[in-house]
């Protein structure tokens, strides 16, 4: 399929980083087009527009130069050594012991009590997981702090491998755990995790530090949150072993969410106007679930009916979303910023103000959830449930 591009018009709230930054701007046009090459190809399941490149002024990268040092006594402490660390095997059948048939059977018979919707859910988190190599390109993909060599010792790649290699268990774990279960098509899944990586995502980080060191600190609180209420949720079915490992994964999700916020609220200490314009910016464009663009073959949805299961279900909801900003919001002490200029006053204003909003939608979510239907999810062998 030919790749169109078009130059076209920016957001009004991104006219200020186009102008005064002279940011380059792309519109690719993705959407799958015609039936055959929407079987077979890699392109996004959506349109993939606006892609802004290089919004951060370059002499900002000082800025980040300048961290370097706090960074590796503040952040680099974050990060668990590996002799410390779990692995995916301290909660799986050992396929080296005897006892591993039975170990099997009984990890196959606590997950009988498993619905089909908690399955989607944790099918979906999982290929989130999976996609970790999407998020290696995107940290790498950032002004001045990306991994310039693959092996470089700037504590910004440090920190970007470490995290790499930490989350990397995480999908690890999941996966193993869903094909033992034997209750899921792990064929239509890993389709699905090959269209996922094959698609990437459009992030918005404009290879802005900014909005990335934003976004992953909700998003990895967005995750603590969600891993968290598969735990509780397992546990309320009786799969008590599948509870300790989605509760393992919280916590780890909840030590990337604390290094995250801390740099955040390093950057609102630093450069508050610069900050509080990258919240703003990222509310603005929406920060969605890193899986957006999956794909399983079949379901052109697929990512808007898994979110729909995982709200119904209560793993993660708008009124979690809400609540995150808040969160943020205080944790950041966005109200109480002072000396903004008068665009950064009105981000400041905005964002304060969004969380009652994002709520007000909640609302009508709740309605649109009365009206649900069924639909089928192939991970799950076709099988309905509600969205
Ligand atoms: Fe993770
Ligand atoms: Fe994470």
């Amino acid at each position: 399929m030919a790749l169109k591009l078009n130059l076209v018009a920016l957001p009004s709230h991104n006219l200020k980083s186009a102008k005064v930054f002279a940011a380059s701007t792309m519109q690719y046009s993705t959407t799958r087009g015609s039936e055959s090459t929407k079987r077979d190809s890699y392109w996004p399941a959506k349109e993939v527009h606006f892609q802004v490149t290089h919004s951060m002024p370059p002499e900002k990268i000082e800025i980040f130069k300048s961290m370097e040092s706090w960074t590796t006594k503040n952040i680099l402490t974050h990060l668990k050594p590996v002799e410390k660390s779990w692995q995916p095997q301290d909660f799986l059948p050992q396929a080296d012991s005897e006892g591993f048939y039975e170990q099997v059977k009984e990890l196959r018979e606590r997950s009988k009590e498993l619905p089909d919707d908690y399955f989607v859910v944790l099918v979906g988190d999982m290929i989130t997981e999976e996609a970790l190599p999407t998020y290696q390109t995107a940290l790498n993909t950032l002004d001045g702090v990306r991994d310039e060599t693959g092996a470089s010792l700037s504590p910004w790649a440090v920190w970007n491998r470490g995290w790499t290699a930490e989350e990397n268990r995480h999908g690890d774990l999941l996966n193993k755990y869903l094909y033992l279960s034997g209750r899921v098509d792990m064929r239509q899944i890993e389709k699905t995790i090959q269209y996922l990586i094959g698609c990437g995502m459009d992030f918005k980080f404009e290879n802005n530090p900014y909005n990335f060191f934003i976004y992953t600190s909700f998003q990895e609180r967005a995750t603590f949150i969600s891993h968290g209420n598969t735990a509780r949720l397992a546990k309320r079915y009786g799969d008590a072993k599948l509870a300790q490992i989605c509760g393992t994964i919280a916590a780890d999700e909840k030590r990337h969410e604390i290094a995250y916020t801390m740099i955040a609220e390093k950057l609102f200490e630093i450069d508050p106007d610069a900050t509080v314009l990258a919240l703003a910016d990222m509310m603005r464009k929406k920060i969605v679930m890193p899986a957006l663009l999956m794909y399983d073959g079949q379901d052109d949805n697929l990512f808007e009916n898994f979110s729909a299961v995982a709200q119904n279900l209560g793993v993660y909801t708008a009124k979690d979303y809400a609540d995150n900003l808040e969160f943020l919001v205080g944790r950041w002490n966005v109200a109480g910023l002072t000396g903004l200029s008068s665009e950064g006053r009105r981000a400041q204003d905005f964002v304060c103000r969004l969380p009652s909003r994002i709520r007000r939608l909640e609302e009508r979510a709740q309605e649109k959830a009365k009206q649900a239907s069924t639909i089928p999810f192939s991970w799950i062998h076709g099988r309905e449930v509600r969205v």
